[in-house]
């Protein structure tokens, strides 16, 4: 019941999107025909020098007025250009028939508009780009992100919200049907508890065209949220044909904190290679995706295991290196020759700066037997939902028994008295 009240979320939150209230503007090309629609918003914050060897911070939106001279429509790429005051704030995009995506957002500001930048020693124009997350927008929809995107560089910070952009227009047909971004994407329901290999929630995020209005937006800042992590079934074979040694099956999520930003990514499963050992007191998991590399280390106490070491290396989607290692975890413990099991959602702080999700987690690193889970112990949180049911079960009995008891006790008494009566 659960999973289906939140697809019909999911589908309502789809239905009640509303076009934006931002900085319209439409582009055509050389035959006249619309090429090109954005509707966005857009803030800057542009730090610079003063004269007299001060540095300052100059703020300020785009302005609801700007002009898209030198944009340029082609079959395969598109420049969509705004200028204003001086400044301009141009984007690229490309596509590859099937899809289309924005390459680079540049933004080049005249320090000579002294009403933007004042004192400002010099009167230059500067440049700066961005490499937005802008990709993999479905041909003939229009890209839709509601949620803040901030990009930062040393000198300019900018802000896109309330964005839809769509390149590459067709038939002067706008925004029919949007691709969302991940962060406009809710949640959708609670990680199914079977453990079918890869059961992805795929979210193409494409919904159906709502009807344009030019209502103003509802103020409300939609909370950025992944899609819940797909479930990947990893196993390590000490040999070609033989049976796995160590079984492996979760999602997972991190949270990275990085210069007072923190961002969460998804593991992808999909294209994931699975290395790893399995030793008698020590096995190790090893998983490489185009994103990351996280490397388990089980250890065996004779009694029971746990995971003891936890490395992650990567690049988040802004291309910043990272690697998190903790090499003292006591988690997922278990006696050895059972599984450990969580299907709820779990956070673990691996370090100051990495936090780890699991999504219906179900791993044994030692004792294998026959290439299957042996017992499963369950974590915490899961037996406690076990334990309501059970509670309300057993009060219930409890409630019948004394229901009985008084019965009987009542009707002994009836009887007893009835005998005196006589
Ligand atoms: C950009 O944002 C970062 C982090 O919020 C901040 O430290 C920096 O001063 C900002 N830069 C500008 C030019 O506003
Ligand atoms: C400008 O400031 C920098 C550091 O803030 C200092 O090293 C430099 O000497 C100053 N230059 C002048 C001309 O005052
Ligand atoms: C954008 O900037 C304006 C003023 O410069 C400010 O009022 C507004 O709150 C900013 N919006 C965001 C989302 O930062
Ligand atoms: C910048 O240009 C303005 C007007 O064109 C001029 O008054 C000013 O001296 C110039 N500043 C610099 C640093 O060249
Ligand atoms: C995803 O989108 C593509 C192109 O928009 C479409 O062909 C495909 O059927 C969609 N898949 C699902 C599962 O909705
Ligand atoms: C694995 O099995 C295949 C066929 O089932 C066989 O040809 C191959 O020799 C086996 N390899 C090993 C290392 O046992
Ligand atoms: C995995 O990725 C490939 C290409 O990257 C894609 O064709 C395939 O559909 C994906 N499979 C799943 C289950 O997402
Ligand atoms: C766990 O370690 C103990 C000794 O440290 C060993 O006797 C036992 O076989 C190990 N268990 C497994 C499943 O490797
Ligand atoms: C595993 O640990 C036990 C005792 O801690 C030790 O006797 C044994 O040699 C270890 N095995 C290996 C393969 O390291
Ligand atoms: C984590 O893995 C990376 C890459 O393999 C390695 O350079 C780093 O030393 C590892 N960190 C720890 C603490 O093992
Ligand atoms: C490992 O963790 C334990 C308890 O969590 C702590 O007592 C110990 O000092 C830690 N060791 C290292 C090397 O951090
Ligand atoms: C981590 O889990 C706890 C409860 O288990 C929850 O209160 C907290 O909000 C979670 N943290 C994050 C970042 O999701």
């Amino acid at each position: 019941m659960y999973r289906y009240a939140a697809v019909v979320l999911f589908l309502a939150s789809g239905i009640v999107f509303q076009l934006s209230h931002g900085v319209e503007v439409t582009v055509s090309d050389s035959e006249g025909k619309l090429c090109i629609y954005a509707n966005l918003m857009v803030n800057f914050s542009v730090s610079y020098e003063e004269v007299g060897n001060k540095s300052s911070t100059a703020e300020f939106e785009l302005p609801s007025k700007v002009t898209t001279e030198g944009s340029d429509c082609n079959v395969t790429s598109s420049l969509l250009k705004l200028n204003f005051g001086g400044h301009t704030w141009s984007v690229n995009f490309t596509n590859n028939g099937d899809k289309y995506q924005a390459d680079s957002i540049t933004f080049s500001y005249d320090l000579s508009n002294k009403a933007v930048f004042p004192n400002a020693a010099l009167n230059e124009t500067l440049s700066v780009s961005f490499k937005p997350e802008i990709t993999g927008v479905a041909k003939d929809t229009c890209y839709s992100c509601k949620s803040r995107d901030t990009f930062e560089s040393d000198t300019v910070n900018q802000t896109l919200w309330d964005v839809l952009i769509q390149a590459f227009v067709s038939n002067n047909s706008k925004c029919e049907s949007f691709t969302s971004c991940a962060a406009d994407v809710p949640s959708p329901s609670p990680p199914p508890t079977t453990h079918a290999p890869t059961t992805a929630p795929v979210t193409n995020a494409t919904t159906a065209a709502p009807t344009p209005t030019t209502t103003p937006t509802p103020t409300t800042t939609p909370t950025p949220t992944l899609p819940t992590p797909a479930v990947g079934v990893y196993s390590i074979k000490p040999d070609v044909n033989g049976t796995a040694c160590l079984l492996a099956n979760f999602g997972l999520r991190i949270g990275l904190k990085q210069a007072e930003k923190y961002q969460e990514m998804n593991f992808d499963p999909n294209g994931t290679t699975t290395s790893g050992k399995c030793g008698d007191n020590s096995s190790d998991l090893v998983l490489v995706s185009k994103t990351m590399t996280i490397m388990l280390t089980f250890t065996n106490d004779t009694k029971k295991f746990r995971l003891h070491a936890l490395n992650i290396t990567g690049k988040t989607s802004s291309g910043v290196v990272f690697s998190e290692a903790n090499t003292n975890l006591s988690l997922w413990e278990a006696a050895v020759g059972a599984s450990y099991m969580c299907n709820k959602e779990q956070n673990y702080t691996i370090t100051s700066m990495l936090t780890l999700f699991t999504f219906n987690l179900r791993v044994q690193p030692f004792g294998v037997r026959k290439g299957v889970f042996s017992t499963a112990e369950e974590c915490q949180t899961d037996a406690e939902s076990f334990l309501v049911p059970i509670a309300v079960g057993v009060a219930l009995l409890v409630l019948i028994l004394i229901v009985l008891m008084a019965y009987f006790i009542g009707r002994k008494r009836n009887m007893a008295t009835g005998y005196e009566s006589f």
